[in-house]
């Protein structure tokens, strides 16, 4: 076996939680580059149903398109059944799906606080469970969390008060769930990505750019497809060692 050959993801499936646009999109897609089944799952079924055919036509994989609602058991449920019964097992879970609200801490309201705080939190525990539950009679499983350096830094200039709260504990539910998980053949990394060019993230918008982009050792935002390879890395057994890791890939933003 050469290194490459431990990148490859072939004979396995994943499943992107919020993979038809962004940065789910980009990791479902290189998932199947990387030769895994790969299952496209958010609210949108039809644009993940669209996504899921894309992906499938340009890598010759098996795809799935699916509707989920990553904060409802039954949704998570139902969604795990599926993709288990249709596409036969479930290797790897990206834990993608997310939102976020720009507005100071005292103007939040209690709904957009339950919904950053469900969506990003919740949305990641129900799937870990659900899909670990399966992973722990079949032999182990991958589990990639999509945290953020929301989880270590405080953004400027727009402020996102309960997204960071809310990513912060992505981080530490990584490590404990990878502490919990280890003898059970289950590893369970995250990736904090630093600011990339997506819909939640309007990176060239002029009142950003001091702040998002100058300030950056790099000096520029990431492609989606560059955070892409690091969840290939995390999900295969180029990573094998790894469990519990938080793997910053953010241009240098942090160092300072
Ligand atoms: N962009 C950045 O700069 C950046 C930086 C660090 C971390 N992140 C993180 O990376 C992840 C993806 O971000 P993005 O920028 O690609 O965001 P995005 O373009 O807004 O996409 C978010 C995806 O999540 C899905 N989603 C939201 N709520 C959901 C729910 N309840 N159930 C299922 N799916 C749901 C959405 O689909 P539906 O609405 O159809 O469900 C959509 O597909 C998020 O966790 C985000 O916090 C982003």
């Amino acid at each position: 076996m050469t290194v490459l050959d431990k990148f490859s993801l072939e004979g396995k499936v994943a499943l992107v939680t919020g993979g038809y646009r962004g940065l789910g999109r980009a990791f479902a897609q290189a998932l199947a580059e990387a030769g895994a089944d790969v299952v496209v799952a958010a609210r949108d079924e039809a644009r993940s149903v669209e996504a899921a055919a894309e992906i499938a036509a340009s890598t010759g994989r098996k795809t799935l398109g699916l509707r989920l609602d990553v904060t409802s058991r039954p949704e998570v449920e139902a969604a795990v059944a599926r993709v288990t019964g249709e596409l036969g097992r479930l290797d790897v879970l990206v834990n993608n799906a997310g939102t976020c609200v720009h507005r100071p801490a005292l103007e939040v309201t209690d709904e957009e606080y339950d919904d950053v705080i469900t969506t990003n939190l919740k949305g990641v525990w129900l799937p870990s469970v659900v899909a670990a539950a399966w992973m722990a009679e079949h032999g182990g499983g991958n589990i990639v969390n999509i945290g953020s350096i929301s989880a270590q830094i405080v953004n400027r200039p727009q402020l996102q008060p309960v997204y960071n709260a809310s990513k912060a504990a992505v981080h530490q539910l990584t490590k404990s769930l990878a502490a919990e998980w280890a003898p059970l053949g289950i590893r369970v990394n995250a990736i904090a990505p630093g600011y990339v060019k997506t819909e939640m993230a309007p990176v060239d918008r002029p009142e950003f750019r001091r702040m998002w982009i100058e300030d950056a050792p790099m000096q520029r935002y990431s492609t989606p497809e560059e955070v892409a390879a690091t969840v290939v890395y995390l999900a295969s057994e180029a990573s094998s060692f790894s469990t519990g890791a938080v793997v910053v890939t953010d241009g240098g933003y942090t160092l300072f």
